[in-house]
């Protein structure tokens, strides 16, 4: 009998797969700040999530390129083993301070520390309740530890409030955690950071936080939407949005940060966070505190943009930051309008199921400070009629 492929699987996972569902790497070369060049064509970048245009900011750059100097590329082990350079520290208690936070500890990256997060605040016997539109990794975390999922609906604090409710009446020592973002990375939305911590603080439940596309943008100096409510467990920060490096940190009190140095594992059992790109989020974060006028303006901008967009006729995007996603519902309309912004030479992305619940796909535009004067005006006109 011929041994069964055991590819197969995969292969009729891929056969089954829509065409308009089908996902294809794309190169897209830099070009100047706010633009890239794709086959040929320049595009100006209304997709990345460089919301301060700090990704190619010369200060980050030299930051980068001293620290490969000085201290190499990789940092070559764990930070346990020999992966810890003064740089690391720097960064964590820079952070601790900017944020409110006694402990910080950087990881790889954002997916890795959301993970380690769950695993800190969770066991198989947790009850988790999420918000419905929380990122992949957080739902990953919550498989590795074997913990039961609950959701709640997208940033509905009455329905939170009576699942917490549900699930102390049932089981009153029971460990709970809550879940949510506060910036939603495909919705452009925001729960209330502080009932929310309320909420969890009265039902003894821990809440983990993720400011992913926050930090640098929303709140007071850009700190993000949980800076001054102590009521948070863990917050998650990633250095590959607005801090325009890559890596990520999570931050915390004492005991959590303690708790993570011991036992977290993919804290412990992965290479440290390479130097260049540690020293590029230590410039970044100080870029950030200089730069207020322009994450100010860039808000007030987005505002201008929800505003002209919904006098256009669309859907006003919701929320109040960068992220400004054109709901459409049909896949195959979401793809058109982002051909039709492209060929105005215009780079937005077609966001569609499974990233987004079936029937909700949109356009996920992304406004950042240095697009230039006349960008929205470009934007209207590509749309065409809604
Ligand atoms: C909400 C949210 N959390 C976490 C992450 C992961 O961050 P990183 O890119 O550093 O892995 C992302 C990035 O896609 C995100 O959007």
């Amino acid at each position: 009998m011929e041994a069964a492929d055991p590819l197969a699987p995969l292969a009729a996972d891929l056969a089954a797969l829509a065409p308009e569902r089908r996902r294809r790497l794309r190169s897209l070369q830099p070009a100047g700040q706010a633009a890239f060049v794709a086959e040929g064509s320049p595009l100006l970048d209304l997709a990345s999530n460089d919301y301060l245009g700090l990704s190619r900011d010369p200060a980050l750059q030299r930051a980068a390129t001293e620290a490969i100097q000085s201290e190499g590329v990789g940092a070559g082990a764990s930070r346990l083993i020999s992966g810890t350079r003064p740089l690391h520290g720097t960064l964590e208690r820079a952070l601790g301070a900017w944020l409110g936070r006694e402990r910080v500890l950087l990881y790889p990256s954002g997916f890795q520390a959301n993970i380690a997060a769950v695993q800190a605040l969770a066991d198989r016997h947790t009850w988790v309740l999420a918000d419905r539109l929380i990122h992949h990794s957080l739902l990953v975390g919550i498989q590795a530890t074997g913990a039961k999922l609950r959701r709640f609906q997208h940033n509905d604090l009455s329905d939170l409030e009576a699942q917490l409710q549900r699930a102390r009446r049932d089981a009153p020592q029971r460990r709970l955690l809550v879940l949510s973002e506060s910036l939603f990375s495909m919705e452009g939305s925001s729960p209330d950071v502080a009932a929310l911590a309320e909420l969890c603080r009265g039902h003894g439940a821990a809440l983990l936080l993720d400011e992913a596309h926050a930090l640098g943008v929303l709140g007071e100096g850009g700190r993000g939407l949980g800076y001054g409510i102590q009521d948070i467990s863990l917050i998650s920060g990633t250095f590959g949005k607005a801090f325009g490096s890559g890596g990520a940190f999570l931050a915390g009190n004492a005991t959590v940060g303690d708790w993570l140095l011991q036992h977290s594992g993919p804290f412990r059992y992965s290479t440290a966070l390479a130097p260049p790109l540690v020293a590029a989020a230590a410039a970044g974060l100080t870029a950030i505190q200089e730069r207020e006028p322009e994450r100010l303006a860039l808000l007030q901008r987005a505002q201008r943009w929800r505003d002209a967009l919904e006098a256009a006729g669309w859907p006003r995007p919701c929320g109040s930051g960068p992220i400004l996603p054109l709901l459409v519902g049909d896949d195959h309309r979401a793809l058109a309008l982002q051909q039709q912004l492209e060929q105005a030479g215009l780079l937005s992305v077609a966001i569609r199921p499974p990233t987004v619940p079936v029937g909700t796909a949109r356009l996920r535009l992304v406004l950042r400070h240095d697009c230039p004067a006349g960008t929205l005006d470009r934007l209207i006109e590509a749309l065409g009629e809604p």
